[in-house]
Protein backbone atom coordinates (compact mmCIF):
# COMPACT_ATOMS: atom_id res chain seq x y z
CA UNK A 1 0.00 0.00 0.00
CA UNK A 2 1.53 3.50 -0.66
CA UNK A 3 1.70 5.48 1.83
CA UNK A 4 -0.52 8.44 2.30
CA UNK A 5 -0.02 12.05 3.45
CA UNK A 6 -2.24 14.74 4.63
CA UNK A 7 0.07 17.31 5.67
CA UNK A 8 3.23 17.88 3.37
CA UNK A 9 5.86 20.34 4.56
CA UNK A 10 8.01 20.84 1.47
CA UNK A 11 10.78 23.19 1.90
CA UNK A 12 12.18 25.45 -0.40
CA UNK A 13 9.08 25.15 -2.62
CA UNK A 14 9.78 28.78 -4.19
CA UNK A 15 13.08 27.08 -5.99
CA UNK A 16 13.18 25.44 -9.83
CA UNK A 17 12.21 22.22 -8.51
CA UNK A 18 10.47 22.84 -5.85
CA UNK A 19 8.11 25.07 -8.05
CA UNK A 20 7.69 22.06 -9.84
CA UNK A 21 7.15 19.60 -7.37
CA UNK A 22 4.05 21.28 -5.74
CA UNK A 23 2.50 22.17 -9.45
CA UNK A 24 2.80 18.64 -10.36
CA UNK A 25 1.82 17.24 -7.27
CA UNK A 26 -1.55 19.07 -6.96
CA UNK A 27 -2.12 17.51 -10.28
CA UNK A 28 -2.14 13.82 -8.81
CA UNK A 29 -5.06 12.04 -7.41
CA UNK A 30 -3.45 11.00 -4.40
CA UNK A 31 -1.75 14.70 -3.23
CA UNK A 32 -1.75 15.39 0.19
CA UNK A 33 -4.87 17.45 1.78
CA UNK A 34 -2.64 20.15 2.07
CA UNK A 35 0.66 21.53 0.95
CA UNK A 36 2.73 23.56 3.84
CA UNK A 37 6.11 25.47 1.41
CA UNK A 38 8.37 26.76 3.79
CA UNK A 39 10.73 29.30 1.92
CA UNK A 40 13.21 31.89 3.46
CA UNK A 41 13.01 33.27 -0.51
CA UNK A 42 16.84 33.68 -1.38
CA UNK A 43 17.61 35.32 -4.85
CA UNK A 44 16.44 31.94 -5.80
CA UNK A 45 12.87 32.28 -4.39
CA UNK A 46 10.34 33.02 -6.77
CA UNK A 47 6.64 32.69 -5.54
CA UNK A 48 5.36 34.49 -8.12
CA UNK A 49 5.75 31.24 -10.01
CA UNK A 50 3.01 29.67 -7.68
CA UNK A 51 0.66 33.08 -7.49
CA UNK A 52 -1.71 31.09 -10.04
CA UNK A 53 -1.86 27.62 -8.18
CA UNK A 54 -2.28 29.87 -4.72
CA UNK A 55 -5.52 30.95 -6.24
CA UNK A 56 -6.79 27.46 -7.40
CA UNK A 57 -6.28 25.75 -4.74
CA UNK A 58 -7.04 27.86 -2.06
CA UNK A 59 -6.53 26.63 1.29
CA UNK A 60 -4.83 23.69 0.19
CA UNK A 61 -1.45 25.70 0.00
CA UNK A 62 -0.18 27.85 2.56
CA UNK A 63 3.24 29.68 2.26
CA UNK A 64 5.69 30.23 5.37
CA UNK A 65 8.52 32.37 4.78
CA UNK A 66 11.15 30.98 6.85
CA UNK A 67 14.53 30.05 6.79
CA UNK A 68 15.10 26.14 7.70
CA UNK A 69 18.10 27.03 9.84
CA UNK A 70 15.31 28.80 12.33
CA UNK A 71 14.73 25.83 14.85
CA UNK A 72 11.77 27.44 16.36
CA UNK A 73 9.90 28.02 13.15
CA UNK A 74 10.43 25.05 12.01
CA UNK A 75 9.10 23.51 15.16
CA UNK A 76 5.66 25.79 15.05
CA UNK A 77 5.27 25.05 11.24
CA UNK A 78 5.13 21.34 12.40
CA UNK A 79 2.98 21.72 14.74
CA UNK A 80 0.57 24.30 13.87
CA UNK A 81 -0.10 22.52 10.41
CA UNK A 82 -0.13 19.36 12.19
CA UNK A 83 2.83 18.04 9.31
CA UNK A 84 3.07 14.24 8.67
CA UNK A 85 5.62 14.17 5.76
CA UNK A 86 8.93 16.37 4.82
CA UNK A 87 9.90 16.93 1.35
CA UNK A 88 13.14 18.32 1.60
CA UNK A 89 14.31 20.76 -1.69
CA UNK A 90 15.57 23.89 0.34
CA UNK A 91 19.23 23.90 -0.16
CA UNK A 92 21.72 26.90 -1.90
CA UNK A 93 22.02 25.09 -4.88
CA UNK A 94 24.54 27.07 -7.68
CA UNK A 95 27.85 25.23 -8.03
CA UNK A 96 29.59 28.32 -9.46
CA UNK A 97 28.03 30.53 -6.08
CA UNK A 98 29.44 28.18 -3.70
CA UNK A 99 33.05 28.28 -5.21
CA UNK A 100 32.86 31.83 -4.70
CA UNK A 101 31.04 32.07 -1.14
CA UNK A 102 30.83 28.32 0.44
CA UNK A 103 29.45 30.21 4.08
CA UNK A 104 25.51 30.37 2.79
CA UNK A 105 25.87 26.61 1.33
CA UNK A 106 27.62 25.03 4.64
CA UNK A 107 25.11 26.92 6.89
CA UNK A 108 21.81 26.49 4.61
CA UNK A 109 22.55 22.56 3.31
CA UNK A 110 24.24 21.37 6.33
CA UNK A 111 22.95 23.28 9.44
CA UNK A 112 19.33 24.10 7.55
CA UNK A 113 19.20 20.29 7.06
CA UNK A 114 20.63 18.92 10.43
CA UNK A 115 17.80 21.58 12.14
CA UNK A 116 14.95 19.94 10.01
CA UNK A 117 16.05 16.45 11.05
CA UNK A 118 16.15 18.03 14.64
CA UNK A 119 12.93 19.34 14.68
CA UNK A 120 11.37 15.62 12.43
CA UNK A 121 12.96 13.61 15.38
CA UNK A 122 11.54 16.24 18.29
CA UNK A 123 8.14 15.43 16.41
CA UNK A 124 8.47 11.61 15.53
CA UNK A 125 4.91 10.64 16.48
CA UNK A 126 3.30 12.74 14.03
CA UNK A 127 6.31 12.10 11.27
CA UNK A 128 5.88 9.56 8.54
CA UNK A 129 8.87 10.18 6.29
CA UNK A 130 11.31 12.13 5.97
CA UNK A 131 12.81 12.69 2.28
CA UNK A 132 15.97 14.75 1.37
CA UNK A 133 16.42 15.58 -2.08
CA UNK A 134 19.97 15.40 -2.92
CA UNK A 135 22.34 15.13 -6.33
CA UNK A 136 24.46 12.94 -8.04
CA UNK A 137 27.48 15.15 -7.92
CA UNK A 138 28.07 14.04 -4.41
CA UNK A 139 29.83 11.08 -6.30
CA UNK A 140 32.30 13.37 -8.25
CA UNK A 141 33.34 12.81 -11.32
CA UNK A 142 33.49 10.19 -13.70
CA UNK A 143 36.06 9.30 -16.51
CA UNK A 144 34.69 8.09 -20.18
CA UNK A 145 32.64 5.18 -18.92
CA UNK A 146 30.79 3.85 -15.67
CA UNK A 147 27.97 5.03 -14.01
CA UNK A 148 27.23 6.15 -10.82
CA UNK A 149 25.07 3.44 -8.75
CA UNK A 150 23.66 3.83 -4.97
CA UNK A 151 26.67 1.94 -3.95
CA UNK A 152 29.50 4.33 -5.67
CA UNK A 153 31.87 5.96 -2.79
CA UNK A 154 30.96 9.56 -2.03
CA UNK A 155 33.84 12.13 -3.81
CA UNK A 156 32.71 15.68 -3.45
CA UNK A 157 34.56 18.17 -5.53
CA UNK A 158 32.69 21.69 -5.04
CA UNK A 159 31.42 22.96 -1.76
CA UNK A 160 28.20 22.69 -2.63
CA UNK A 161 28.91 18.84 -3.42
CA UNK A 162 30.78 18.77 0.09
CA UNK A 163 27.66 20.58 1.51
CA UNK A 164 24.79 18.43 0.07
CA UNK A 165 26.93 14.65 0.86
CA UNK A 166 27.25 16.03 4.50
CA UNK A 167 23.18 16.73 4.91
CA UNK A 168 22.88 12.74 3.29
CA UNK A 169 25.38 11.70 5.67
CA UNK A 170 23.07 13.51 8.26
CA UNK A 171 20.18 11.91 7.08
CA UNK A 172 21.41 8.32 6.83
CA UNK A 173 22.82 9.14 10.51
CA UNK A 174 19.11 10.01 11.71
CA UNK A 175 17.67 7.16 10.33
CA UNK A 176 20.19 4.55 11.81
CA UNK A 177 20.84 6.06 14.91
CA UNK A 178 17.11 7.81 15.89
CA UNK A 179 14.85 5.27 13.37
CA UNK A 180 13.41 8.49 11.36
CA UNK A 181 11.76 7.16 8.84
CA UNK A 182 14.07 8.94 5.92
CA UNK A 183 14.47 8.45 1.90
CA UNK A 184 16.99 10.20 -0.08
CA UNK A 185 17.50 10.14 -3.81
CA UNK A 186 20.08 11.72 -5.39
CA UNK A 187 19.29 13.05 -9.09
CA UNK A 188 21.34 13.96 -12.21
CA UNK A 189 20.84 17.67 -13.91
CA UNK A 190 17.55 18.52 -13.85
CA UNK A 191 15.79 21.42 -16.96
CA UNK A 192 12.37 22.70 -17.74
CA UNK A 193 10.75 25.43 -16.33
CA UNK A 194 10.48 27.96 -13.58
CA UNK A 195 14.75 27.16 -13.56
CA UNK A 196 16.64 30.74 -12.10
CA UNK A 197 18.57 31.62 -15.04
CA UNK A 198 22.18 31.52 -13.64
CA UNK A 199 21.88 27.76 -14.39
CA UNK A 200 23.40 26.42 -18.16
CA UNK A 201 20.73 26.25 -19.56
CA UNK A 202 17.69 29.33 -19.13
CA UNK A 203 20.88 31.48 -19.14
CA UNK A 204 22.03 29.95 -22.60
CA UNK A 205 18.35 30.26 -23.93
CA UNK A 206 17.85 34.03 -22.40
CA UNK A 207 21.11 34.72 -24.13
CA UNK A 208 20.80 33.30 -27.03
CA UNK A 209 17.56 35.13 -27.58
CA UNK A 210 18.82 38.30 -26.54
CA UNK A 211 22.20 37.99 -28.95
CA UNK A 212 24.62 37.84 -25.98
CA UNK A 213 27.33 36.01 -25.33
CA UNK A 214 27.27 32.19 -24.88
CA UNK A 215 29.77 31.37 -22.16
CA UNK A 216 30.51 27.77 -22.73
CA UNK A 217 33.78 26.67 -19.49
CA UNK A 218 36.82 24.98 -20.75
CA UNK A 219 36.58 22.71 -23.81
CA UNK A 220 32.23 22.21 -23.42
CA UNK A 221 33.23 19.13 -23.60
CA UNK A 222 32.43 18.51 -19.41
CA UNK A 223 29.26 15.96 -19.83
CA UNK A 224 25.65 15.83 -17.92
CA UNK A 225 22.35 13.74 -17.59
CA UNK A 226 19.74 15.80 -18.45
CA UNK A 227 15.84 14.93 -16.96
CA UNK A 228 12.79 17.00 -17.31
CA UNK A 229 12.25 17.99 -13.95
CA UNK A 230 8.28 16.81 -13.67
CA UNK A 231 9.99 13.28 -14.10
CA UNK A 232 12.12 13.96 -11.06
CA UNK A 233 9.17 14.92 -9.54
CA UNK A 234 7.77 11.74 -10.06
CA UNK A 235 10.48 9.75 -9.24
CA UNK A 236 10.76 11.96 -5.68
CA UNK A 237 6.89 11.21 -5.09
CA UNK A 238 7.37 7.43 -6.08
CA UNK A 239 9.86 6.91 -3.71
CA UNK A 240 7.68 8.72 -0.46
CA UNK A 241 5.08 6.80 -1.54
CA UNK A 242 6.46 3.11 -1.71
CA UNK A 243 10.37 3.26 -0.85
CA UNK A 244 11.08 1.59 2.51
CA UNK A 245 12.91 3.60 5.61
CA UNK A 246 16.63 4.01 4.92
CA UNK A 247 16.00 3.71 0.94
CA UNK A 248 18.46 6.03 -1.18
CA UNK A 249 17.17 5.61 -4.82
CA UNK A 250 19.33 7.13 -7.90
CA UNK A 251 17.54 9.05 -10.40
CA UNK A 252 18.84 9.95 -14.23
CA UNK A 253 17.66 10.60 -17.42
CA UNK A 254 20.07 7.97 -19.31
CA UNK A 255 20.27 11.16 -21.54
CA UNK A 256 24.36 11.96 -21.47
CA UNK A 257 25.29 15.33 -23.17
CA UNK A 258 28.35 17.57 -23.52
CA UNK A 259 27.73 20.52 -22.79
CA UNK A 260 28.51 22.07 -26.08
CA UNK A 261 26.00 20.13 -27.93
CA UNK A 262 23.30 21.52 -25.15
CA UNK A 263 24.47 24.85 -26.18
CA UNK A 264 23.92 24.19 -30.08
CA UNK A 265 20.58 22.74 -29.72
CA UNK A 266 19.68 25.81 -27.66
CA UNK A 267 20.74 28.12 -30.56
CA UNK A 268 19.72 25.97 -33.40
CA UNK A 269 16.10 26.06 -31.99
CA UNK A 270 16.37 29.73 -30.41
CA UNK A 271 17.44 30.67 -34.02
CA UNK A 272 13.64 28.61 -35.27
CA UNK A 273 11.62 29.68 -33.11
CA UNK A 274 12.70 33.60 -32.31
CA UNK A 275 13.29 36.43 -34.98
CA UNK A 276 16.75 36.20 -36.41
CA UNK A 277 19.74 38.26 -34.77
CA UNK A 278 20.11 41.99 -36.09
CA UNK A 279 23.13 41.25 -38.38
CA UNK A 280 21.42 37.86 -39.21
CA UNK A 281 24.00 35.32 -37.87
CA UNK A 282 22.77 32.29 -36.65
CA UNK A 283 23.10 31.59 -33.01
CA UNK A 284 25.74 29.61 -32.95
CA UNK A 285 28.43 32.59 -33.74
CA UNK A 286 27.46 33.76 -30.04
CA UNK A 287 29.12 30.96 -28.03
CA UNK A 288 32.28 31.89 -26.55
CA UNK A 289 34.68 29.62 -24.45
CA UNK A 290 35.56 31.08 -21.58
CA UNK A 291 37.88 29.81 -18.91
CA UNK A 292 36.57 26.55 -16.82
CA UNK A 293 35.47 26.44 -13.76
CA UNK A 294 37.68 25.44 -10.66
CA UNK A 295 37.36 21.41 -9.75
CA UNK A 296 34.38 21.21 -12.89
CA UNK A 297 33.68 17.88 -12.97
CA UNK A 298 34.32 15.80 -16.12
CA UNK A 299 31.31 13.80 -16.40
CA UNK A 300 28.28 12.53 -14.40
CA UNK A 301 25.87 9.56 -15.56
CA UNK A 302 23.64 7.78 -13.11
CA UNK A 303 22.60 4.20 -13.45
CA UNK A 304 18.61 4.24 -12.62
CA UNK A 305 18.26 0.63 -12.56
CA UNK A 306 17.16 0.41 -9.00
CA UNK A 307 14.43 2.84 -9.46
CA UNK A 308 12.99 1.31 -12.42
CA UNK A 309 13.51 -1.75 -11.16
CA UNK A 310 12.01 -1.26 -7.53
CA UNK A 311 9.23 1.15 -8.41
CA UNK A 312 8.80 0.93 -11.62
CA UNK A 313 9.64 4.69 -12.79
CA UNK A 314 10.71 6.00 -15.94
CA UNK A 315 10.90 9.47 -17.52
CA UNK A 316 7.58 10.11 -19.23
CA UNK A 317 9.90 13.38 -21.39
CA UNK A 318 12.23 12.20 -24.16
CA UNK A 319 14.99 14.83 -24.38
CA UNK A 320 14.07 15.82 -27.64
CA UNK A 321 10.01 16.29 -25.99
CA UNK A 322 11.51 18.21 -22.96
CA UNK A 323 13.55 20.36 -24.38
CA UNK A 324 11.27 21.66 -27.20
CA UNK A 325 8.99 22.18 -24.19
CA UNK A 326 11.76 24.22 -22.51
CA UNK A 327 12.72 26.09 -24.92
CA UNK A 328 9.25 27.04 -26.27
CA UNK A 329 8.75 27.93 -22.09
CA UNK A 330 10.98 30.52 -21.66
CA UNK A 331 10.95 32.65 -25.29
CA UNK A 332 6.77 32.61 -24.04
CA UNK A 333 6.95 33.43 -20.38
CA UNK A 334 8.77 36.67 -21.19
CA UNK A 335 7.38 38.50 -17.92
CA UNK A 336 8.44 35.78 -15.62
CA UNK A 337 11.99 35.88 -17.23
CA UNK A 338 11.92 39.82 -16.87
CA UNK A 339 11.04 39.49 -13.30
CA UNK A 340 13.61 37.33 -13.14
CA UNK A 341 16.24 39.03 -14.87
CA UNK A 342 15.56 42.47 -13.86
CA UNK A 343 15.07 41.46 -9.96
CA UNK A 344 11.58 43.02 -10.30
CA UNK A 345 10.36 39.91 -8.02
CA UNK A 346 12.74 40.83 -5.07
CA UNK A 347 10.16 44.16 -5.14
CA UNK A 348 7.39 42.24 -4.87
CA UNK A 349 8.96 39.62 -2.14
CA UNK A 350 9.47 42.97 -0.18
CA UNK A 351 6.57 44.79 -0.31
CA UNK A 352 4.20 41.06 0.57
CA UNK A 353 6.72 39.54 2.47
CA UNK A 354 8.94 42.13 4.17
P1 LIG B 1 16.97 26.42 -6.29
O1 LIG B 1 18.22 27.13 -5.95
O2 LIG B 1 16.26 26.78 -7.54
O3 LIG B 1 15.91 26.56 -5.09
C1 LIG B 1 16.28 26.46 -3.75
C2 LIG B 1 15.18 27.04 -2.89
O4 LIG B 1 15.56 26.92 -1.53
C3 LIG B 1 14.92 28.53 -3.15
O5 LIG B 1 13.53 28.78 -3.26
C4 LIG B 1 15.50 29.22 -1.92
O6 LIG B 1 14.84 30.43 -1.58
C5 LIG B 1 15.29 28.14 -0.85
N1 LIG B 1 16.22 28.28 0.28
C6 LIG B 1 17.57 28.49 0.23
N2 LIG B 1 18.05 28.60 1.47
C7 LIG B 1 17.02 28.42 2.32
C8 LIG B 1 16.90 28.41 3.74
N3 LIG B 1 17.97 28.60 4.53
N4 LIG B 1 15.68 28.20 4.29
C9 LIG B 1 14.58 28.01 3.49
N5 LIG B 1 14.64 28.05 2.15
C10 LIG B 1 15.84 28.23 1.57
O7 LIG B 1 17.35 24.87 -6.28
P2 LIG B 1 16.72 23.67 -7.12
O8 LIG B 1 17.48 23.54 -8.39
O9 LIG B 1 15.25 23.79 -7.12
O10 LIG B 1 17.17 22.43 -6.20
C11 LIG B 1 16.30 21.95 -5.16
C12 LIG B 1 16.98 20.78 -4.48
O11 LIG B 1 17.24 19.76 -5.44
C13 LIG B 1 18.32 21.13 -3.85
O12 LIG B 1 18.42 20.45 -2.63
C14 LIG B 1 19.34 20.60 -4.86
O13 LIG B 1 20.55 20.25 -4.21
C15 LIG B 1 18.62 19.40 -5.40
N6 LIG B 1 18.97 18.99 -6.77
C16 LIG B 1 18.93 19.89 -7.80
C17 LIG B 1 19.19 19.46 -9.10
C18 LIG B 1 19.14 20.41 -10.26
O14 LIG B 1 19.51 20.02 -11.39
N7 LIG B 1 18.67 21.64 -10.11
C19 LIG B 1 19.52 18.12 -9.34
C20 LIG B 1 19.57 17.22 -8.24
C21 LIG B 1 19.28 17.67 -6.97
O1 LIG C 1 23.99 17.17 -11.22
C1 LIG C 1 23.01 17.79 -10.44
C2 LIG C 1 23.37 19.24 -10.22
O2 LIG C 1 23.13 19.91 -11.46
C3 LIG C 1 22.58 19.89 -9.10
O3 LIG C 1 22.91 19.27 -7.89
C4 LIG C 1 22.90 21.40 -9.02
O4 LIG C 1 22.09 22.01 -8.03
C5 LIG C 1 22.60 22.02 -10.37
O5 LIG C 1 22.94 23.40 -10.36
C6 LIG C 1 23.39 21.30 -11.46
O6 LIG C 1 24.80 21.53 -11.29
P1 LIG C 1 25.75 21.86 -12.53
O7 LIG C 1 26.95 22.54 -12.04
O8 LIG C 1 25.92 20.65 -13.38
O9 LIG C 1 24.77 22.89 -13.33
P2 LIG C 1 25.05 24.22 -14.14
O10 LIG C 1 23.80 24.54 -14.87
O11 LIG C 1 25.66 25.29 -13.30
O12 LIG C 1 26.15 23.77 -15.20
C7 LIG C 1 25.91 22.70 -16.10
C8 LIG C 1 27.17 22.49 -16.92
O13 LIG C 1 27.37 23.63 -17.79
C9 LIG C 1 28.44 22.41 -16.08
O14 LIG C 1 29.32 21.48 -16.67
C10 LIG C 1 29.04 23.82 -16.16
C11 LIG C 1 28.61 24.29 -17.52
N1 LIG C 1 28.35 25.75 -17.66
C12 LIG C 1 27.50 26.33 -16.77
C13 LIG C 1 27.19 27.67 -16.86
C14 LIG C 1 26.27 28.34 -15.86
C15 LIG C 1 28.91 26.47 -18.70
O15 LIG C 1 29.67 25.92 -19.53
N2 LIG C 1 28.61 27.80 -18.80
C16 LIG C 1 27.79 28.45 -17.91
O16 LIG C 1 27.58 29.68 -18.05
Amino acid sequence: MPRRFENLLVTGGAGFIGVNFIRWLFTQPDCPRRIINVDKLTYAGNPLSLLDLEKSVGERYVFRKADICDAAAMKEVIETYAVDAIAHFAAESHVDRSIVAPDDFVRTNIIGTYTLLQAAREHAAQIKLFHHVSTDEVFGSLGPAGFFTEETPYAPNSPYSASKAASDHLVRAYHETYGLPTTLSNCSNNYGPYQFPEKLIPLMILNASEGKPLPVYGDGMNVRDWLFVTDHCAAIWQVMQHAAPGATYNVGGRNELPNLRVVEKICDLVDAKAPPLPNGQPRRSLITFVKDRPGHDRRYAIDCAKIERDLGWQPAETWETGFARTVDWYLQNTEWCAQVRSGEYQKWIATHYG
